[in-house]
């Protein structure tokens, strides 16, 4: 298979291709990858988007991991964020109808408004408090009408690697020039390192049902398992890497942000667990693994 993977530069766009370019790749059947960035494929321009398909072979597979991430910005740079995460995503979803490509989308947790109080399922009722929420679920709603069939929206949440800037590697930067930090308690989620969801991804394209034409575009939920507040993931990357800093719980109004974020965000993972037979780690193996890695 022809497998274009865009967001080369991201977490997960980065995080595919060290395992496909690595040891463990030789796992996985001989496909062949394409990596684009902004400037091979800028989601923003529909005539970057235009010349970039016109000037390369049809795909069999489209992993879209490129994102407008940035959420407080986003509140400024509402035009910015719409055309990157859901005018782009309508573009590669007529695209991908025309080469009869699959589409693999991947969403995020920000759709729900957080107050539901437990793991929220694929089918509960949605509702974006900030605007990259919004775009994002702009994204996932114009995908499924214009491929009903072939693509996959995987929502995850919390994401974090060895790559970029993230929480995981703020919380290591600032706890060893500070000795007290301050961190939010009141919102909770779910961590994701990124070479799992990766790795969740590389197995999906390849799973026989997935690959069955005609298959219904469904949406599913992946993250670590497990819910906590970014107050006990410090703790624990800390307790972990063996950071001597304090950390003290504070309130989200004691840290204001520009964009609101949802208190709980849990989701369930069965479903993607039961339909591609898919282990899903705790959060704490995740982060062991990641810190391992440094
Ligand atoms: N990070 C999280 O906590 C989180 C949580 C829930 C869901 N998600 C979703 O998970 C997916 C992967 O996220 P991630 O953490 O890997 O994000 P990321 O590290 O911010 O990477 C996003 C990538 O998208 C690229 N991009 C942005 N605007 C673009 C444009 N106009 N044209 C082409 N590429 C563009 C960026 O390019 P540059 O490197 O050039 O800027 C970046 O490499 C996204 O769909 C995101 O919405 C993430």
């Amino acid at each position: 298979m022809r497998i274009l993977v865009t967001g080369k530069n991201g977490q997960l766009g980065r995080s595919i291709y060290k395992i496909v370019n690595t040891a463990n790749g030789d796992n996985l059947p001989p496909n062949e990858f394409i990596f684009v960035g902004r400037e091979e494929l800028d989601l923003s321009s529909e005539s970057s988007i235009s010349h970039y398909f016109d000037s390369n072979d049809r795909f069999d597979v489209i992993i879209n991991c490129a994102a407008y991430t940035a959420v407080d910005k986003a509140e400024e740079e509402q035009e910015l964020a719409n055309q990157v995460n859901h005018l782009a995503v309508k573009k590669l979803a007529n695209i991908a109808n025309e080469q009869k490509a699959k589409l693999v989308h991947v969403s995020t947790d920000y759709v729900f408004d957080g107050t539901g109080g437990k793991p929220y399922k694929e089918t509960d009722k949605i509702n974006p408090i900030n605007v990259y929420g919004k775009t994002k679920l702009a994204g996932e709603k114009t995908l499924q009408e214009i491929m009903p069939t072939d693509a996959i929206i995987i929502r995850t949440s919390w994401v974090y690697s060895e790559y970029g800037n993230n929480f995981v590697n703020t919380m290591l930067r600032l706890g060893k020039e500070r000795d007290e930090l301050n961190v939010v308690s009141d919102q909770i989620g779910s961590p994701t390192y990124a070479t799992d969801l990766a790795n969740v991804i590389l197995k999906i394209i390849v799973d026989r049902g997935y690959q069955a034409k005609d298959r219904a575009t469904e949406v599913y939920h992946y993250s670590n398992k497990g819910k906590i507040s970014w107050y006990d993931f410090a703790k624990e990357i800390f307790k972990i890497a063996e950071v001597g800093c304090k950390v003290s719980p504070i309130m989200t109004e004691q840290y204001p942000a520009p964009a609101k974020r949802p208190r709980n965000t849990s989701m369930s993972k069965n479903k993607i667990a039961e339909t591609f037979s898919v282990n899903i780690d705790d959060w704490r193996v995740g982060i062991t693994r990641h810190l391992s890695v440094f």
